[in-house]
């Protein structure tokens, strides 16, 4: 099995914890769940041979469905962006979504297209809407960056179609309604929010304390049908003290992208029910 990691920078990206996460999955499962993918670093170095992941952003979501169906077809129109790549052509693609006519005028390989090319060009790779939903990222400074990945996009390709892996765009709760005792879960939310400068809005609706406190609930009820789970959030005391009937286990994270705007540095908790 080769190695595959995601071609999208991600804020809160499991790839610096990945020595930490993968020894404690277990080793047999049926269906591995994913409800809050991101970029897909776990999913993407574990390949489980069944799996469901899941996201609320519709175009993350959209990336997945085109590099399964339409890779080549995907990196064409990428390798056109390269070309076109300058400031002028950055803020037209991006701008794209001011007008809703327009947007959905873009076919889901445009729309596919354009989720990467602004992923890979944007400052810090940072995908952040505004309350309107319209991405408000500005561009990048770093000019040597590599916009086409056509060996990760068509790894990618490769393992979504040799594995059974459906690809759902919405809650995480309604994805997580088929799980049985036999699957296992990797829930890595939007990270505790413990200041008002916390990213936790990589979609419209941010995802708030009220919705931190309903995750735990989710958690709870796993654990009473048996179904295993890892959880990987901030370390901060409101986790901890939500957390105290579960193991817990406290990792120190090194972060490049969102150091600013990210509520928390230094340590993260991954939090497991087995
Ligand atoms: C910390 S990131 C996941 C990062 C991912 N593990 C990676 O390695 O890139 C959290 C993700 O949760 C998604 N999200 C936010 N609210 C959600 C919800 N209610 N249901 C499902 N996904 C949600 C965000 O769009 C974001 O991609």
């Amino acid at each position: 099995m080769n190695k595959l990691s995601p071609i999208l920078k991600w804020a809160g990206g499991k790839r610096q914890l990945l020595s930490h996460i993968i020894p404690l999955i277990p080793e047999t499962f049926d269906t591995y769940y994913e409800p809050f993918v991101g970029a897909g670093a776990v999913l993407l170095d574990l390949q489980p041979s069944k799996g469901v992941i899941n996201d609320t952003n519709i175009e993350l979501m959209n990336m997945y469905t085109i590099i399964k169906n339409a890779p080549k077809q995907l990196i064409e129109i990428l390798e056109f962006f390269e070309q076109q790549h300058c400031k002028e052509f950055y803020y037209q693609i991006r701008d794209l979504d001011r007008n809703e006519y327009q947007f959905n005028k873009l076919t889901d390989l445009e729309k596919a297209a354009r989720t990467i090319y602004l992923n890979r060009t944007c400052f810090n790779g940072l995908y952040r809407v505004n309350k309107q939903g319209f991405f408000n990222t500005p561009m990048g400074h770093n000019s040597s960056i590599q916009i086409v990945n056509k060996k990760g996009i068509m790894g990618i390709h490769h393992f979504l179609n040799n594995s059974d892996i459906k690809i759902l765009t919405g809650d995480y709760t309604i994805c997580l309604s088929t799980v049985t005792e036999k699957d296992f879960v990797f829930l890595d939310p939007p990270y505790y929010p413990t200041n008002y400068n916390s990213f936790v809005r990589y979609d419209v609706k941010a995802f708030d304390v009220e919705a931190q406190i309903q995750l735990k609930e989710k958690c709870d009820e796993l654990t009473k049908t048996g179904v295993r789970f890892i959880e990987t959030n901030s370390d901060c005391e409101e986790v901890r003290s939500l957390y105290t009937d579960y193991s817990i286990i406290e990792v120190d994270v090194r972060r490049s992208i969102n150091a600013q705007v990210d509520g928390r540095r230094g340590k993260e908790l991954i939090i497991c029910n087995y």
